[in-house]
């Protein structure tokens, strides 16, 4: 039975019709970067859906990033957390989703390398629980968001497909690929439907100011360093956040169940080489480039073959990276505040100014 003082349950329904008869998608990290992105396209798109945003709140969950849709009334925000059992299966039992995506993790592989427990708490528990939980709720198709970085560093001008062996070299990707590992069980041993999709990197509105993309822009535009590790020559594969969406709702309904799907655009960079095409196209002068000391085992070189899921799913990238990054220069150019506010923290009392007091209106 679900237990107040153990469980970090709470949830907020905009129109209490958390029983109406609609397509249920209980998508899980939807305060982050690329889990927001997707509720806002779902709701745009889907009108007749419902969504449930299941997020612990960590400090990657700002409920400033849905401000556009939090009133929408097939929306509903749940504060709880994957790798708690009580909070996972009250959520379940509340809601009944059709469909989970599980967007909920730590994310930052920096972190990840100064404290790895957390990483395994959420990454691997917390998907295993959403997993139980799935299949004793029947949930229709499970879809995990899962990264390029499984695969580990790509040699030469090779491309990882879905069929090779994992190769993870930091606690982040190897949380993520031991992730993936439960998928496949969930699928051979107990017969869920399932679909793993494993992306390169996203750039876009509302991504924490802790990778790369948005540090760049935001210490241009506030005159601060722009650290570089290493010799800055490492290369990752770059998508538009809502090319990924679109990836991942296709997979969610129309991706063959226990197929893993990499999505990718071909579009690599060297890091320096992005950095200083960003501050050209900001106008901003090189002298704010710094080299730091190198990350710890950091991944020479991301690539994947995306022929798989443009193939047999039809998908392909719309946005044009030129466009897609003038796109996002403009975005945080016109949203310093969002930046100024995770700089001072106040994007944390979000949750407690604006949710826990219409919770308390409403009872
Ligand atoms: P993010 O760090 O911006 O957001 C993570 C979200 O998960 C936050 O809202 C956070 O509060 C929530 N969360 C963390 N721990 C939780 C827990 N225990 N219970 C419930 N919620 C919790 O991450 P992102 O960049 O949006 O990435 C989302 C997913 O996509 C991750 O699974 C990541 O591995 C994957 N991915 C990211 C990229 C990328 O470039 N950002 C690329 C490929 C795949
Ligand atoms: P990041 O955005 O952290 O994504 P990931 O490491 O998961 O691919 O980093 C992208 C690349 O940029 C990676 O090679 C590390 C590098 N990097 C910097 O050089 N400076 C920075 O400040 C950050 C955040 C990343």
């Amino acid at each position: 039975m679900y237990s107040k003082t153990e469980s970090t349950f709470e949830f907020f329904d905009s129109d209490n019709t958390s029983n109406k008869e609609h397509k249920i998608i209980l998508v899980t990290g939807g305060a982050g970067f690329i889990g927001s992105n997707f509720i806002r396209y779902l709701i745009e798109k889907y009108p007749n859906f419902k969504i449930i945003n299941f997020d612990k709140l960590t400090y990657a969950g700002n409920l400033n990033n849905l401000t556009t849709i939090e009133d929408n009334a097939n929306y509903v925000l749940v504060k709880g957390d994957v790798a708690n059992s009580k909070d996972v299966k009250t959520a379940f039992e509340q809601f009944n989703p059709d469909y989970v995506v599980h967007f909920a993790a730590e994310s930052h592989v920096d972190k990840s390398i100064l404290n790895p427990d957390i990483f395994l708490q959420t990454n691997v528990l917390g998907t295993q629980i959403m997993l139980n939980y799935s299949r004793e709720h029947k949930v229709k198709k499970f879809v995990q968001v899962s990264t390029d970085e499984v695969y580990g560093s790509i040699t030469g001008d090779l491309k990882a497909t879905e069929n090779d062996p994992l190769s993870p070299n930091n606690p982040y990707s190897a949380s993520k690929a031991s992730a993936d590992m439960m998928l496949r069980v969930a699928f051979q041993t107990y017969g869920q439907r399932i679909n793993v999709i494993r992306a390169c990197n996203n750039f876009g509105s509302y991504q924490f100011p802790e990778k790369l993309i948005p540090v760049v822009i935001g210490n241009a535009l506030r005159g601060m360093d722009i650290p570089i590790y290493g010799d800055g020559k490492n290369i990752r594969e770059w998508m538009h956040v809502e090319d990924h969406c679109k990836a991942i709702d296709l997979v969610m309904q129309e991706g063959v169940s226990g197929e893993i799907y990499n999505v990718g655009t071909g579009n690599k960079w060297k890091n320096i080489d992005l950095v200083e095409y960003i501050l050209e196209k900001m106008k901003i002068k090189n002298d704010l480039i710094s080299y730091v000391l190198d990350r710890q085992g950091h991944d020479m070189r991301y690539s994947v073959d995306s022929r798989k899921i443009r193939k047999e799913l039809g998908w392909k990238p719309q946005i044009d990276f030129e466009e897609g990054l003038d796109k996002v220069i403009t975005w945080y150019t016109n949203h310093m505040d969002w930046i100024e506010e995770i700089a001072n923290g106040t994007y944390i009392s979000y949750y407690d100014n604006i949710y826990k007091k219409r919770m308390l209106e409403t009872q």
